[in-house]
């Protein structure tokens, strides 16, 4: 069992906390605070437990200069400082800070600036420069990780700081892997729904689950590479025809496993105004683009969920970005929160996609990590969570 931040006195210490605020941000305005309110729980507990409470987090990723303005988490202090009630005071640098930290009281919060800002030089955060973790780590006292969504990387900021720093993990991290430990032992049947643009993103999770779940429903453009996989035409839909000989070799591995669509929704072009209509799959023809799944399958995969114990899913099952193309994920929510099926929804776009359509309070889990959930779904080890202390 790693330690918690309940595991530790903290009053008077300095409590670096690692947050995942990536959030999205439109010219200076959050549009979804999600990950900033997720991670309340855990700044709001060092705050009552009187630590000085120092936070780092990664947004948007910086390659160039002109990544650095839209990136800033000054719009993420302003909104931290509406949340928590008290002021947060941000930090514009992610190097420099002793001199603001070392007139902290306790109970205060202060933000750096984008751990990420670092990568404008040589990649220090990405890379776990080992300089920059020992720096940052000397700011403090104790490290907490509660950044699950960058539980999978292995930077300086997560990994490198509990390198050299008593750690732990917060509270946003203690449930999301709680929740994904019931998946060691499912409730059966326990039926995975994969969606979302391509099989190549998929691999690692459909070979693990794979043998774990008793079904795996394929939706979105993945679909197409596993139906063409069969002989049948796709028309222009999305193919990755390196994939074509690992979707055949699944299908004649676990032909009942693996649950493909019966019809799907087409059009001519993937523009939202252009015509569409259900087809049958051995219907398309040689122009026709494959958006969304029809209510043939949808049906199909409902006879299939309604016995379901446990659901996994990640990615949408249509071209979400079209909101007419939206009507399969939105039918197969509504079913999984009408019935009450124990669903977890891994992955950033059908989490967005339950948030938009107002099923958000309803789901079992929805992960605040995209690429952290699908990693830990293939089976592999997360950088973050091994170099945390064990208790
Ligand atoms: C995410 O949005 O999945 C996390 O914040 C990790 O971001 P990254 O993929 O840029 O590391």
């Amino acid at each position: 069992m790693k330690k918690t931040i309940e595991d530790f006195e903290l009053k008077g210490k300095k409590v670096i906390i690692r947050c995942d605020f990536n959030v999205p941000i439109q010219d200076g305005i959050i549009i979804d605070d999600t990950r900033i309110r997720e991670s309340l729980k855990t700044i709001q507990y060092a705050i009552d437990h009187h630590a000085k409470v120092i936070l780092l987090s990664h947004l948007g990723r910086i390659k160039e200069k002109d990544d650095l303005v839209k990136n800033s988490l000054k719009p993420v202090a302003n909104r931290l400082s509406q949340l928590l009630n008290q002021n947060v005071i941000f930090f514009p640098q992610t190097r420099g800070a002793e001199s603001i930290i070392s007139t902290m009281k306790e109970q205060d919060v202060v933000l750096l600036e984008n751990t990420r800002y670092e990568d404008l030089d040589g990649k220090k955060e990405s890379s776990n420069n080992q300089e920059l973790g020992k720096y940052w780590a000397s700011l403090g006292d104790i490290f907490i990780n509660d950044a699950f969504g960058t539980i999978h990387r292995n930077h300086a900021s997560n990994v490198g700081i509990a390198s050299f720093l008593p750690s732990g993990i917060g509270f946003l991290v203690e449930k999301e892997l709680k929740v994904l430990s019931t998946l060691n032992h499912p409730e059966r049947p326990y039926v995975v729904i994969l969606g979302g643009a391509k099989v190549s993103d998929k691999i690692g999770v459909i070979q693990n689950l794979v043998n774990q779940a008793d079904q795996i429903l394929i939706g979105g453009a993945m679909a197409f590479t596993f139906l063409k996989a069969k002989n049948l035409e796709v028309g222009k839909s999305l193919v990755e025809e390196d994939y074509l000989s690992f979707c055949k070799e699944m299908l004649e591995k676990y032909p009942h496993k693996i649950i493909l669509p019966e019809d799907v929704v087409v059009s001519k072009t993937m523009d939202k105004d252009s015509f569409s209509q259900t087809k049958n799959i051995k219907d398309f023809e040689s122009d026709d683009i494959g958006l969304d799944l029809g209510m043939q399958t949808v049906d199909a995969m409902k006879q299939i969920l309604q016995k379901a114990k446990t659901v996994v899913w990640n990615g949408p099952l249509g071209y979400y970005e079209i909101e007419k193309y939206q009507v399969s994920s939105r039918e197969i929510l509504k079913f999984l929160t009408d019935l009450s099926i124990y669903t977890i929804l891994g992955g950033g776009d059908i989490v967005a996609l339950c948030e938009q359509l107002g099923f958000k309070d309803k789901i079992s889990h929805a992960s605040t990590g995209g690429g952290a959930t699908l990693e830990y779904l293939e089976g592999k080890k997360l950088p973050g969570l091994e170099v945390i202390q064990e208790q």
